[in-house]
């Protein structure tokens, strides 16, 4: 049988979109999409094992980010693996609007809570490279992954280590305080399709709030003179996250969609002193 002929006969064995196949595909054999359409060279035994096996994690529901390892966010591809949150596409929104409120020249300092892979804090330093990022994460283990993703994209201007939301935070004031934190909440239906993620990035206390309640609190004595905060939360929460940065004093407070139209990411100023 040719490798293109054991190629076809994949895409009629499993019942998965052609182009996930294809990235599995070029994921085991090493080569870019366009290389696989003209991949004329065996497959050994080994590879075809690995290809059948990934296809069934796959058909069995395995992201294929964990599959592959990687997934892309914003303008960088980042490790991915069992013990951090794939990076979702609506989290871009955070990225975008930070890069709004800044320009090139920005030499702030920004601080990511709950880092995760680092796509949110890589992706803000890689285009702010004159500003300074402190990401955070109380996973040793996501620690480590976003420490190799800042390796792989050589980026200078973060600082990221293990701490308890803002536990190990000292002697620095942020313009800036994002976060995408865990807020599903323990019974939602929607968690068992999320069954590969850690469920410890997933899901919050008090409702899905107790991460959030507790970053709108204590954000408030991090800021430098001026500062904002931007957060992500769940698409029915907007409401009482507005109601938890009033209550905070908290000025200036919009609740932004995300690519699918649903309310996703609350900003907020805050003037210390006020
Ligand atoms: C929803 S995930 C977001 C990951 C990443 N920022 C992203 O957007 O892809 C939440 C992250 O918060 C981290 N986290 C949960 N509780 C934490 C805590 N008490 N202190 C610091 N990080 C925490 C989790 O380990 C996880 O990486």
């Amino acid at each position: 049988m040719t490798t293109q002929t054991f190629i076809k006969n994949l895409y009629q064995q499993f019942d998965l979109a052609k182009r996930e196949i294809d990235l599995i595909l070029c994921h085991v054999l090493n080569l870019n999409t366009a290389g696989l359409f003209i991949y004329d060279k065996p497959i050994s035994t080994q590879q075809e094992q690995q290809i059948i096996e990934f296809l069934e994690q796959r058909s069995d529901g395995k992201p294929l980010a964990y599959i592959t390892g990687i997934k892309s966010f914003w303008n960088l591809d980042f490790k991915v693996n069992e013990h951090t949150l794939i990076p979702r596409p609506e989290t871009e929104l955070i990225v975008e609007l930070l890069l709004k409120w800044t320009n090139d020249n920005f030499t702030g300092n920004i601080l990511d809570l709950g880092t995760g892979t680092g796509a949110i804090a890589l992706s803000i330093a890689h285009e702010r490279p004159k500003g300074q990022v402190t990401a955070i994460d109380y996973s040793s283990k996501s620690i480590e992954v976003a420490k190799y993703n800042q390796k792989k994209h050589l980026i200078k201007n973060a600082t990221i280590f293990e701490s308890n939301w803002f536990s190990q935070i000292h002697n620095v004031k942020f313009d800036f305080i994002v976060s995408n934190p865990p807020y599903i909440t323990e019974d939602d239906p929607h968690l068992e399709k999320l069954s590969h993620e850690p469920i410890a990035a997933l899901t919050a206390l008090d409702n899905g709030y107790s991460d959030l309640k507790l970053i709108i609190k204590n954000a408030k004595t991090h800021f430098n003179e001026e500062g904002k905060l931007i957060l992500e939360h769940g698409y029915n929460q907007h409401e009482h996250v507005q109601y938890l940065l009033k209550k905070n004093g908290y000025c200036d407070i919009i609740t932004h969609k995300d690519i699918a139209g649903i309310p996703r990411i609350t900003t907020a100023g805050f003037i210390s002193g006020n």
